[in-house]
């Protein structure tokens, strides 16, 4: 197993996992240098592509994408979501997932539970593919955004579904938006970490989409904790920017190629 990946796997009951959301090499390189886990998440449909949903993400998309991403990762775990369509099966799953690997030199793949992919991530697990699960609110599969979980009759449901994904062999799970008592049900009874979203404190890491928790999506939940308020910052600067140029105030000499104006 990846050296990498049995890092993650003995943090469980030990040390707290981070994780953030990457789509670009000069974010991860940064992230790189502080985070467990590095995901190039299809959430990039929202955030960089301002889709409605995350459904026309492709796989050129998350390949380019991560590419890019992968040039800034030296010590992070590299994680990868399959995009929606391109695990409908164990062949189809396998023939991509392994294209993910082979063009981006990824560690893993993320995909989400529709509750009947069981076997196409037993499969996955048993050709070499590392995966990490993702269960509650799952973007591919649910189009209305609810928190899960909250009676004991869902809360068993979901933590057999875990169970589950455990069992087919993913070393991690993401769990998405549920309930406080269900995120704690679960991370009791798994053996693999549980990495939670919107799901409390009772998980072995947490997760964020960065450009959420940087302020600069326009996306803020009452899960999001923003850390800073990027778009004030960006906007600053290009307001300063514009009005230098329009003053002749840059480029200055300074800033000269050549000491001096052609
Ligand atoms: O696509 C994504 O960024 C994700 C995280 C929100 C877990 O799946």
């Amino acid at each position: 197993m990846n050296r990498k990946i049995i890092n993650i796997l003995l943090k469980k009951n030990n040390t707290k996992i981070s994780c953030l959301t990457a789509y670009s090499k000069s974010i991860s390189k940064i992230l790189d240098r502080y985070l467990d886990i590095v995901l190039v998440g299809d959430s990039m449909a929202n955030v960089l592509y301002g889709q409605k949903n995350t459904h026309k993400i492709s796989l050129d998309n998350i390949i380019q994408h991560t590419v890019s991403v992968k040039m800034g990762i030296k010590k992070s775990l590299l994680v990868v979501d399959m995009p929606k369509g391109t695990y409908n099966n164990s062949k189809i799953a396998l023939q991509n997932s392994k294209l993910i690997i082979k063009k981006t030199k990824c560690d893993a793949v993320k995909l989400e539970s529709n509750k009947k992919n069981f076997k196409i991530i037993e499969s996955l697990v048993k050709n070499g593919i590392p995966v990490m699960g993702h269960i509650g609110y799952t973007p591919q599969f649910k189009k209305k955004f609810k928190v899960e979980g909250k009676t004991k009759i869902e809360a068993k449901k979901l933590l057999k579904e875990a169970k589950s994904i455990q069992d087919a062999g993913a070393f991690s799970i993401i769990l998405e938006c549920l309930s406080p008592n269900s995120a704690k049900l679960i991370t009791k009874n798994l053996n693999i970490p549980t990495i939670g979203i919107g799901s409390s404190l009772y998980c072995d890491g947490q997760i964020l989409v960065t450009d959420d928790m940087l302020g600069l999506s326009g996306f803020y939940p009452k899960f999001v904790k923003r850390y800073t308020n990027l778009n004030r910052i960006i906007e600053k600067a290009v307001k300063k920017y514009s009005r230098d140029v329009k003053l002749n105030k840059f480029p200055l000499k300074k800033n000269f190629l050549n000491g001096h104006r052609n």
